[in-house]
């Protein structure tokens, strides 16, 4: 049976020591659950401390992004080996706003998924229309090309483990949150094209999180569909209190 995941991705926020307050403060009041993992994603620079700060929890630990090289003349890059090296075992791939904001293509994350597999980084894939697609009746056509272009190559066993993400862009840092019903609808999509891509079991045994302005208020709601397995959280994964209530709430 799949887990719920709640992850926390903090974006470009916090320096180290806010860091380490943020996670010695959710060490404080996470209560752990064995039914919902939960993993926060700090900067690439808090990354080292925050895995000695997480040893002995059940908490995991996410880099937002990598590159799909292994080494050499590329500036400002950090390759997946070296998130392993400092405690790594999640990496987001594909959010909106590396889409967006840097460019990143379907076949840019398609070779990052291959990378991290290659290296056991778990990827948590991430997916999900703008406003205008989605006004224009091209949700499913959009979502489903960045499913199969993103896993192009990637065969069952390889994908096995891997978390989806779905977030409609529209729905991020706007307070503008899918309601379950539409989300509902798109996991529904996502699940049943990965069981048309590769197999019942896989799609089945797949944790597909709704991310987008997810809050303690509205975690519960969401993850009463059947087909929301968690969430990715922006914003409120940035205080400790609303994070964990996300976590309970799930
Ligand atoms: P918000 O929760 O701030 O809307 O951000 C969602 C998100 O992008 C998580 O990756």
């Amino acid at each position: 049976m799949r887990k719920k995941i709640v992850a926390g991705n903090w974006k470009m926020n916090n320096d180290l020591n806010e860091s380490i307050s943020l996670i010695n403060e959710i060490k404080e009041v996470l209560v752990e659950r064995e039914d919902v993992k939960a993993i926060i994603a700090p900067t690439f620079v808090s990354l080292d401390r925050a895995s000695q700060l997480l040893k002995g929890t059940n908490i995991g630990l996410s880099a937002q992004n990598m590159c799909y090289e292994d080494s050499g003349a590329f500036t400002g890059a950090i390759s997946a080996k070296m998130l392993k090296s400092v405690g790594c075992e999640y990496v987001i791939l594909g959010h909106s706003e590396r889409r967006t904001l840097f460019g990143e293509s379907n076949s840019d994350v398609n070779k990052k998924m291959k990378k991290a597999i290659s290296e056991i980084l778990t990827p948590i894939f991430c997916i999900g229309e703008t406003l205008e697609e989605r006004e224009n009746g091209e949700m499913k056509t959009v979502i489903e090309k960045q499913v199969r272009e993103g896993l192009e190559g990637i065969s069952e066993a390889e994908l096995t483990g891997t978390i989806v993400a779905y977030e409609p862009v529209w729905a991020i840092g706007t307070g503008k949150v899918a309601t379950p019903d539409q989300a509902q609808e798109v996991h529904a999509f996502i699940r049943n094209l990965l069981k048309e891509m590769y197999s019942e079991e896989l799609a089945e045994n797949t944790t597909i999180q709704y991310g987008g302005s997810v809050k303690p208020e509205n975690a519960a709601e969401l993850n009463g569909r059947p087909d929301i397995d968690g969430a990715l959280v922006g914003g409120a994964c940035l205080k400790a209190d609303s994070f964990v209530a996300i976590i309970k709430n799930a």
